[in-house]
This record gives structure tokens, sequence and C-alpha cells, in this order.
């Protein structure tokens, strides 16, 4: 198949030299002059294992090239993966704009239909607004399909072959089946679902993994408080199979934007064309806030700036009333 990758960063580097050494025809495009210099020559511009190998061995087999230009190379193949940024703003919550602007490009560039495969973490409704955008474009048809990204840095071309799980997201098997097609030698566990089910698999997965790694360290605390040893501690709870060892190890608390993202979902604004989910006094009161016990258990976690609004409203005046009438988060 052919594809195109616009975003040539980690992921979208990770997933074009991956999908290539499949055997498909991979176009790399991005902004930078630079990137795309340095690419073109077969440097990688960060270190993973076997990444410079297999971009080499690609570009020789000319399944792999790179270009500035996204108007030279879209209209010869038929998935476009969107891998570009979407960083924390100021409030906490992902920059869109990268995203929204590769969608203008392509609603303006495309003269044929498309699949457009989203790989860049975004929020719950994020992949039905690229459609209504692309849908401005009547000479071509486009379905938009949910790929969510679960790379670890360091591991990211091991984890391309040897992915726990596939998540597609789409309103159509046909597009849906293509996707999980591109990427059928890997041997994954295949998650075929909607749109919306695939974003907040992403999402809820980097809160989720937030969580234990604050969790752990609030059991770190208690150890230092009583005399226990945390590491032993963590060891005898991660042997039950039904928590496991991984991300039990006590330290500082997580760092970096893909976490506080995904906390930060929690919070997903109206404007995301989805439900909000924000702990308001009424879905508190009336019970229709079920996350909130979970919010409970990371907010007695060490508090980082992604959960620092959640912790200050609960401890304003509305919230400790609410804390008061409703019996729970009794945050000190
Ligand atoms: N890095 C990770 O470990 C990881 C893991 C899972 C998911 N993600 C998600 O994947 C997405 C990409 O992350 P990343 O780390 O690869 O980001 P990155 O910043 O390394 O790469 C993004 C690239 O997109 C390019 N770009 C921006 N606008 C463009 C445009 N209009 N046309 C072409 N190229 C454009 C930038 O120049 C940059 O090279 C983000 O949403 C991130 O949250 C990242």
């Amino acid at each position: 198949m052919k594809i195109t990758i616009i975003g040539t960063g980690y992921v979208g580097l990770v997933t074009g030299v991956g999908l290539a050494e499949l055997g498909h025809t991979v176009y790399c495009v991005d902004t930078i002059k630079e990137k795309i210099d340095f690419l073109q020559k077969g440097q990688a511009p960060f270190y993973e294992p076997d990444l410079e190998k297999l971009l080499k061995k690609n570009i020789k087999s000319k399944r792999l090239r790179f270009s500035l230009s996204l108007a030279e190379v879209i209209n010869s193949t038929e998935f476009l993966f969107i891998c570009v940024g979407t960083p924390p703003q100021a409030d906490g919550s992902a920059d869109l704009s990268y995203v929204y602007t590769v969608a203008e490009q392509i609603k303006n560039l495309a003269r044929s239909s498309k699949i457009v495969v989203v790989k860049s973490t975004v929020p719950v409704g994020t992949n039905a607004k690229i459609e209504t955008i692309l849908a401005k474009n009547k000479k071509a048809k486009f379905s938009v399909v949910s790929c969510p990204e679960f790379l670890r840095e360091g591991r990211a071309i091991y984890d391309f072959f040897h992915s726990d799980r596939l998540v597609v997201g789409s309103i159509n098997q046909k597009s849906a089946d293509a996707v999980a097609g591109l990427f059928k030698k890997v041997k994954a566990q295949k998650v075929i679902t909607t749109r919306e089910t695939a974003e907040l698999i992403k999402y809820a997965s980097n809160a989720f993994l937030a969580t234990k790694i604050s969790f752990i360290n609030e059991i770190a605390n208690l150890c230092d408080k009583v005399g226990a040893n945390v590491s032993e501690v963590a060891l005898g709870m991660g042997l039950d199979k039904r928590i496991n060892p991984y991300f039990l190890k006590a330290g500082i608390g997580y760092g970096g934007a893909a976490y506080a993202k995904g906390v930060r979902f929690l919070k997903v604004k109206k404007d995301a064309g989805s439900t909000a989910y924000e702990p308001t006094a009424e879905s508190v009161k009336n019970g229709s806030y079920p996350i909130s016990r979970f919010l409970y258990m990371y907010t007695c976690s060490r508090p980082t700036g992604a959960i620092k609004d959640y912790i200050d409203w609960v401890l304003s005046e509305e919230g400790q009333k609410i804390v008061n009438d409703v019996g729970y988060f009794p945050i000190r």
C-alpha cells in the first residue's frame, strides 16, 4: 500500500520506518527542512535502537522517501497518517492547532478518496471534527480512522513490531479493516471499535499509568512512616497477576506531557464534541460522575501540575461543601 506520514517526529518516523519495513511504500512529510535533509541522508534525528539501521535499509530499497511538500505526494497515496504534535497548553489541554492545520491542508490538496489515520493523541471528538473539515472538499471522499500510538521511547521500534494491541476506531468497517490490514504482519491483539472509544482508550491508558505511579508513590510515603520497604511492597503486590509489576516503581512522580494529558482528559471540554466530564456539584450529587472515586485515588497521591486544578476545586468552598454532603473526597 502507499502511505503518507504527515509529521515526521518521534511517532511519525517510527511509524513510517515500521510500515516501510512491513513492505509498504511510505512518504514521510515534515515542515522542518533540516530534519528532512538529515533523514534523506539516512540519519535519524534521535536515538532509538535499530531505527537508523531500518531507516537506511528502507531508503535503499526505495520504500521510504522524505519530502517537505505534502502537495507533491498526497495524491499518489491512499492512506494519510496524521502524526503531528498535540502539546499541552497553559491550561493543560491539548493544542490541536497542528492537527487542524493538517486537516485543512488535506482538504485543500486531495483530489481522490483517502483514508485519514489519526495517530496524534487527541481528545474525544477530534476525529469527528477532522471529518467535518474534510467533508468541505466535494471532490474526494474521506474516512477518518483513529489509531492511537502506545510506543515507549527507548523501545519504539521494538514496540512497533511487538505491540500489545492495535486499536482502530472507525465508523466504517471497510476502512477499519483496511487500516488493520496495513499492520497484518504485526502480531498484536486487534481492537476494532468506534472512534470515540479508540480516542478514550489512549487517554484512559495514560491516566491509568499515571495513577499507578502516583499510587506507589503514596505507598512509599506510608512506608517511610511505618518503617516498611516500598520495593518489597511493590514486589509483593506485582506478583498478583491482576495488579502486575509494571509502573510500580516509587520515584519522584510521573513527568512529560503524555500522562498529564491523559489525566486531563477527565476534564474534556464540551467543545470537543463529547459529554463534559468535569466534576460539577450536580454531577457529583446525582451520581452521574462515576469517575470521582477514581479521581479520589490519585488526588490523595502526590499532586502534580496536571491535577492541581482538581485539588484546588476539591479544597474550594464549593468542593468542600460537596465533600461534606456526599461523604467522600476527604482531602487534608
Ligand atoms: N513521543 C511519544 O512517545 C508518543 C507516544 C504516543 C503518542 N504520541 C503522540 O503522537 C503525536 C506526535 O508526537 P511526537 O512525539 O512524534 O511529536 P514531535 O514533536 O516529535 O513530531 C511532530 C512533527 O510534526 C511536524 N509538523 C507539524 N506540523 C506539520 C505539518 N503541517 N506538516 C508536516 N509536519 C508537521 C513537526 O515539524 C514535527 O517534526 C502527539 O500527539 C503525541 O502526543 C507520542
